[in-house]
């Protein structure tokens, strides 16, 4: 199986959404592997929105990122990555479809709620960001038989 790193965003905290949000990848048979609450300082945010940086967005974006708590976690399934990205739905909330995240709690481009990682090359360096190694941990699902 594959990890991901997953952000519930500090919009997503503000608008006490975490549960919900939280439930959704659960619930589709992604794992636990870590979870925290962390107010990201400005040097974790400009490393992990390092290829955006230049962009006319990216000071926005680290405000953003740095206005509260975010909720950092590690998800681990099959094709991980890219079930997460397809849960969530397009960047742009006002034109991801219903059914996905964005879809059904955002419609701003900027304020999507959730982060997602785009590779798996990506989810490990992301990983490593937010997660010391002790943070991380291995256990046995018990649906895993049906789930996994
Ligand atoms: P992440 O999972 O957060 O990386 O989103 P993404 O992969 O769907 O989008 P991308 O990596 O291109 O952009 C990173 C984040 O920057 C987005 O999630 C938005 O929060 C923000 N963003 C992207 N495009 C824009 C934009 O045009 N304007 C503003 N203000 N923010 C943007
Ligand atoms: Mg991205």
């Amino acid at each position: 199986s594959q990890q991901t790193l997953i952000l519930l965003k500090p919009d997503a905290v503000q608008r006490r959404l975490v549960g919900e949000l939280l439930t959704r990848f659960e619930r589709k048979g992604l794992r636990l592997a870590g979870l925290k609450l962390v107010q990201a300082p400005r040097e974790l945010a400009e490393k992990h929105y390092a290829v955006h940086k230049g962009k006319p967005f990216y000071e926005s974006l680290l405000s953003f990122l740095t206005s509260g708590p975010t909720v950092a976690m590690v998800l681990e399934g099959r094709e991980a990555v890219a079930v997460c990205r397809n849960l969530m739905g397009l960047t742009d909330g006002a034109k991801s479809i219903p059914g996905t995240i964005r879809g059904d709690y955002a419609i701003s481009v900027q304020n999507n709620l959730v982060h997602g990682s785009d590779s798996p090359e990506n989810a490990t360096t992301e990983i490593g960001l937010w997660f010391t190694p002790a943070e991380l941990v291995k256990f046995d699902i018990v649906d895993a038989k049906w789930v996994g």
